[in-house]
């Protein structure tokens, strides 16, 4: 398959868009962690949107941003009031914030008619109103009618058929993506086909069911997979190891045999933990033991790879593992290796984190829980791109048509 781009899905960059003097919606993700205070407790999703807002003003454009948080499901709730995002973002960009009551209705309708060049609006939480997650024709033209330029910059919702993200885009002739989107795709695009081999994989996390289509899409482009995390320990069961009281999908081991005869039958290289850290209650106090694998008791549940696996997964990350396919030239990271979330437990996580960094090759992580751990061990500057999306990036690794890019396709030329 070959690599994916706006060109190759037919949809414009924002560069190509007349912007002067024209109200452009933006429509972002800023569902942001917030803190027991109710701020923002991590902006990089604002952050990420900053240069495109930028592009929009200097081409003499008014921004008018819009975005969901959380899920309150249709009503208006105090609680996902957007209010904490327009302080992070007026603290980020040094320009006033406005934020109406409601993301339709007269009072957005008049602050973007008064709307200066250097203020910024915020339409608040998009899904307070029911029709966004119905996809409503009728929000959408109520959208249109605040705007003369669609622009998406959400790539965390491109997976959402919602209507800031599906029928709003349809309706609008100058539609375009932002620069978050174009920078994603210039990374994850090449991800689907094209990426400079040798191309490892490191999937990690609890579940397989939540991860089938990304590993069969996987085992097409890569050269090598490392597989961690909870997840691992069905792969393992189903060659046969005893995994003891380690958490598992006991349902899912006749499609673990099935995925792993086909990674061989495909020639693509499989690393599988050797050893891992276990408790007998999950509990960040609680005594560790060291276990081959195969050999746990019944009360014993792996939390963490053990430092066999952690040499064993770097050597492949650096490329020095015996029979593997050499230095990788890009590596794609999703789901940690234990439960990182736990200092105690973190070492394997970190450890994949640290090597990542360490890597000449291009990195990508996608999936919120990789992030954070890349974060946690300082490294997340030293990754070549870091994704903004966590659902989104993995159904578009897995080639699935994402609602809110076929939404932008076309558009005036
Ligand atoms: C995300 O955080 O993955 C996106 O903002 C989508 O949010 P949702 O899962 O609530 O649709």
């Amino acid at each position: 398959m070959p690599a994916v781009t706006l060109e190759t899905l037919n949809i414009r960059s924002i560069r190509e868009l007349e912007l002067s003097n024209r109200r452009v919606l933006l429509r972002c993700d800023f569902n942001t962690p917030l803190d027991e205070d109710g701020a923002v407790s991590d902006n990089s999703r604002i952050a990420a949107v900053l240069p495109t807002i930028a592009h929009i003003q200097q081409a003499g454009g008014r921004v008018i941003c819009c975005s969901h948080l959380g899920r309150p499901k249709g009503k208006k709730d105090p609680k996902f009031s957007l209010e904490p995002v327009a302080e992070a973002l007026a603290e980020l960009t040094g320009q006033e914030v406005l934020l109406p009551d409601d993301c339709i209705g007269d009072a957005a309708e008049h602050l973007i008619a008064n709307q200066r060049s250097n203020q910024i609006v915020l339409l608040e939480n998009l899904r307070f109103q029911p029709g966004e997650e119905q996809n409503s024709d009728d929000l959408a033209r109520k959208l249109a009618d605040l705007c003369d330029v669609y622009v998406n910059d959400a790539f965390g919702a491109l997976h959402r058929a919602h209507a800031s993200v599906s029928a709003l885009p349809k309706m609008m002739i100058d539609r375009a993506a932002g620069l978050l989107i174009e920078r994603e795709l210039s990374f994850l695009g090449d991800l689907v086909g094209g990426a400079p081999a040798p191309y490892i994989a490191i999937v990690g996390g609890a579940k397989i069911s939540g991860k089938i289509e990304i590993l069969e899409a996987l085992l097409e482009v890569v050269d090598g997979v490392i597989i961690g995390g909870a997840m691992a320990n069905t792969f393992l069961a189903a060659q046969g190891h005893e995994m003891g009281g380690s958490l598992m999908e006991s349902d899912r081991i006749p499609l673990a045999r099935h995925l792993l005869k086909r990674f061989a039958d495909k020639g693509v290289a499989v690393w599988l933990p050797v050893d891992m850290l276990c408790v007998e209650h999950v509990d960040a106090s609680a005594a560790t033991q060291v276990e081959r694998v195969g050999s746990l008791s019944a009360a014993q549940k792996a939390v963490d790879i053990g430092p066999e696996t952690i040499a064993l997964f770097t050597s492949v990350i650096d490329g020095s593992v015996e029979g593997g396919p050499g230095v990788p030239r890009t590596v794609f990271w999703n789901g940690p290796m234990g439960i990182f979330e736990i200092d105690a437990f973190a070492n394997g996580t970190l450890s994949v984190a640290r090597a990542l960094a360490r890597s000449s090759a291009t990195s990508v992580i996608g999936g919120g829980d990789s992030a954070a751990a890349a974060k946690k061990a300082g490294v997340s500057e030293m990754i070549s791109h870091i994704s903004t999306g966590g659902g989104a990036s993995l159904e578009f690794l897995s080639g699935a048509q994402l609602p809110g890019l076929a939404a932008l396709r076309g558009g005036r030329r």
